[in-house]
This record gives structure tokens, sequence and C-alpha cells, in this order.
């Protein structure tokens, strides 16, 4: 049984190490290679990215791949993507290949406000804390200017504080319900920054103004951000849809339609539906270095707006058009954070040619929609494992150590025969006998 360790964080990284092979490795030469193999020569990459987070150890991988041919409001992208997940900038590369031959995405930012909360309790007349709240309002926003005046000079700031009412759920419960406008930000240190701000203040002169026991139990952003939303879209004749993979055009309108019918009303295939849709966004999102358990979150609820979890896209076939379409909640950042840390994300906003905020939500919304359009495709017609199962040839290729030479051949071998695991390996020993 292992032993509790004081004072872990304190130790060096290498002593770290050492104490995870002495407690729970047999085998520690190999446990210590595999984690000290991964630490990167160059010791200031490794120190800074060591000092992301608490008894950091080493560097966990994932592939950055990229997406090129986007064409979004008639500007061509490369879409970069981290993810582990092999089948996904394949298809990615593929959507964005098939609607750059038919005019491309369409985007555009309907909303961009975030919103954050100081949820306290107070126990005295409802009547006075509405009076007082009036009262106390211009100075909550004035006493938080050192921390809103640079994001006030570049546009952004403070839109509203309201007080909320939530008695009738909670005994004694409300809330200061505030939305701001954060630029390039994610927002999320502004934000938390003016809340705990408005709850000192508020705390301060509830003592002396206002009769009753005025609590606050906590400052803190919401995730979910309905009124920060981007739209994108894909649209072409009916007859324009045909292609390799789709020889009845009609027919495939139709389909593709009943199958975006059915992750509106049917939430075990929503969920599925709206899993392929995060895989483009959580990539992107991750890639530039932004909260891809923010975005998650907050897309997530979205989708349960109306009391039932639904599909995030949508699609319509009328008057000889097929239309298919994403509205979702993101709030993104280019500026702060990771963005200006991890070089890789410089790396990949520079890509994006240096993208705003707003561009970037744009960019994001149609990797996702792109990825959905790639799966539903798939799926309403081939069937999703004949590509699936090709990138699942190479990871097992790659198991194997098999040469160039070997992938070529059982690439070719595998055009014509069912890829299982088992095939796959009988294959290779064949070959190798
Ligand atoms: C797999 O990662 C994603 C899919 O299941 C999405 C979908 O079913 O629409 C293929």
């Amino acid at each position: 049984m292992p032993k509790t360790i004081y004072g872990f964080s304190k130790l060096s990284k290498s002593e770290k190490v050492e104490w995870l092979l002495d407690t729970y490795f047999e085998d520690k030469t190999n446990a210590r290679i595999l984690v000290t193999q991964y630490w990167n020569s160059n010791e200031k990459l490794q120190k800074l990215h060591d000092e992301f987070i608490e008894n950091t150890i080493t560097n966990y991988y994932l592939p950055l791949g990229v997406a090129p041919n986007f064409l979004i409001n008639n500007m061509l992208y490369t879409i970069p993507m981290a993810i582990e997940e092999s089948s996904v900038v394949a298809a990615a590369s593929k959507a964005a290949k098939f609607w750059l031959d038919r005019g491309g995405f369409k985007t555009e930012v309907i909303s961009t406000e975030k919103i954050g909360q100081v949820h306290f309790t107070f126990s005295g007349d409802q009547n006075e804390l509405k009076n007082f709240f009036t009262t106390i309002k211009p100075k909550l926003i004035s006493k938080s200017a050192p921390i809103t005046k640079n994001m006030q000079r570049r546009g952004g700031g403070i839109l509203d504080i309201e007080l909320r009412d939530k008695t009738t759920n909670l005994n004694n419960y409300y809330q200061l319900h505030a939305t701001f406008e954060t630029l390039d930000a994610m927002g999320a240190n502004f934000i938390n920054s003016c809340l705990e701000q408005f709850a000192k203040i508020f705390k301060e002169e509830a003592e002396s103004s206002l009769n009753g026991d005025l609590d606050i139990v906590m400052s803190i952003l919401s995730n979910y951000v309905p009124n920060c939303i981007v739209r994108a879209e894909v649209s072409c004749k009916i007859e324009e849809l045909q292609s390799k993979d789709i020889e009845n055009p009609a027919l495939f309108a139709k389909k593709y339609k009943q199958a975006i019918d059915i992750a509106e009303i049917e939430p075990y295939r929503a969920v599925t539906h709206n899993k392929g849709i995060m895989n483009g966004i959580d990539a992107v999102v991750l890639a530039t270095g932004n909260d891809f358990r923010a975005v998650e979150a907050g897309i997530h609820a979205y989708a349960s707006r109306n009391g039932q979890y639904s599909s995030l896209t949508h699609c319509s076939v009328a008057d000889n058009i097929f239309k298919f379409w994403i509205e979702i909640p993101l709030a993104l950042g280019t500026v702060g954070g990771l963005t200006s840390l991890h070089p890789l994300v410089k790396f990949a906003l520079e890509l994006l040619e240096k993208p705003t905020a707003r561009e970037l939500m744009q960019i994001v919304a149609v990797a996702g929609l792109a990825q959905n359009f790639a799966a539903v495709k798939s799926l309403t017609t081939t069937g999703i494992q004949e590509g699936h199962m090709k990138m699942h040839l190479m990871n097992i290729l790659n198991q194997f150590e098999a040469t160039s030479a070997e992938k070529n051949e059982l690439v070719e071998h595998f055009k014509t025969n069912v890829v299982t695991h088992s095939a796959v390996v009988e294959a290779i020993e064949n070959l190798r006998k």
C-alpha cells in the first residue's frame, strides 16, 4: 500500500519521479526511461512547460495537425488541430475541400457578452435590498476603475450589473449578475477580479447602511455564455452536392436532414452527434491555447437550453437548396492566458493570421460544423467504420513497428479486405514469415 507523502510539491522534478518509481513501479528503469524521454533537451523550453502547472513530471504529447483549404467568408485558412483521435483531422480536411468547391463557409458573430456572478445571501427586507443596490450600483462600477480602465480604453468593460432575486429557489439567495465585454481576452481573470471587487464593496457598504445579514458566498464568472454566440453555415443547390460518395444528391439531402432531425429530438443520438462536433471544436480550442473545458461546459448547457439535450447543428432542404448550420456559444481569447506563453499556441495563432477573438470564434464554429458534416455524411452513406478503420490500420501497423515497405503492402492488401485488429496482426505475421 503506497505511503502518504508530505511536501511532495517541494521536491525537485527528478526527486518526484524517483518517489513515483519507488512507490508504484516494479520495472523502475523502464518507467524512468518512459517519463524522462519526453523531457525536452532545451532547458528553457522545458522550464516553461514545467511551470504551467504544479508537480510536473514530464510532457504529455498530443499530435498537432492541420486541416488546409477552409474557405471562410471568402478567406482561406489552414486550421491547426491538437487531438489524439485518428480520423478527425482527415475528416476536417475532407469537409473543407468539399465546401471549398461549393462556396465555402459563411460565418457571423451574433453577440459577445460574457457573464459573472456574485452569489450572496441576505436575510433582511427585499425592498430595502433593492433600494440599496440601486444606490450602490454606480459605486460598484466606479470603484472597479483600476481594474477596468485598460479594457475600457480598448472599448470593453462592464456592461451592466443586475440584482437577481433567487429566493424562490433557495432561501435568502440573491446574485449580482454582471455582464462584460472582454474583446480579445477570454476574460476569466478580468471578470473574476471585477466580481471580487464588487463583492468587497457591496459587503462593506451593506455593513454600514443595510439592516439584516448580508454574506458573500462566492464570486465567479459563468462559463455559460448564451449571449456570446457565433453562427457558421454552408449551403448549395441540391444537385451541387453530387460527388464521388454522393451519387444521388436529392436522396443524400433527404437522408442527411433526417439524421439531423433525429439528433434534434433524440438525446442519445444528440450527445454522440454533438461529440462529433466537439472533435473539431476542442481540437482548435486546444491548439489555440483556449480552455476547452469551459467551452465544453458552456456548449453542452446551451444544447439543453430548451429543457432537452439537442443537436447543435440544423439542416434545411427547401426550394432546391441544402443548408446546414451551427449556432454555439464560444468564449475564446487570442490574448492573455497561454496565448503568449506556449510556443505552439503562438505558432497556431500565427498560422491563423493572428485572429481577433471574434475571428477565432468563427474559425472554431466552422471546425465544428465541418467535423459534423464529415461524420454525418459518412454515417448516412458509407458508414463510419470505413474511414476509421483506414486510420486504425495505420495505428496497428505503427504498434508493430512496420517498415514503410510493409506499410505500403498492407495498405494495398486492406483496400480489398476488411480491417480488424486480428486480420491486421495475421497479415503482418504472414508478411514477416
Ligand atoms: C466519433 O468520434 C464521432 C462520431 O461518433 C460522431 C457522430 O456519430 O456523429 C462519428
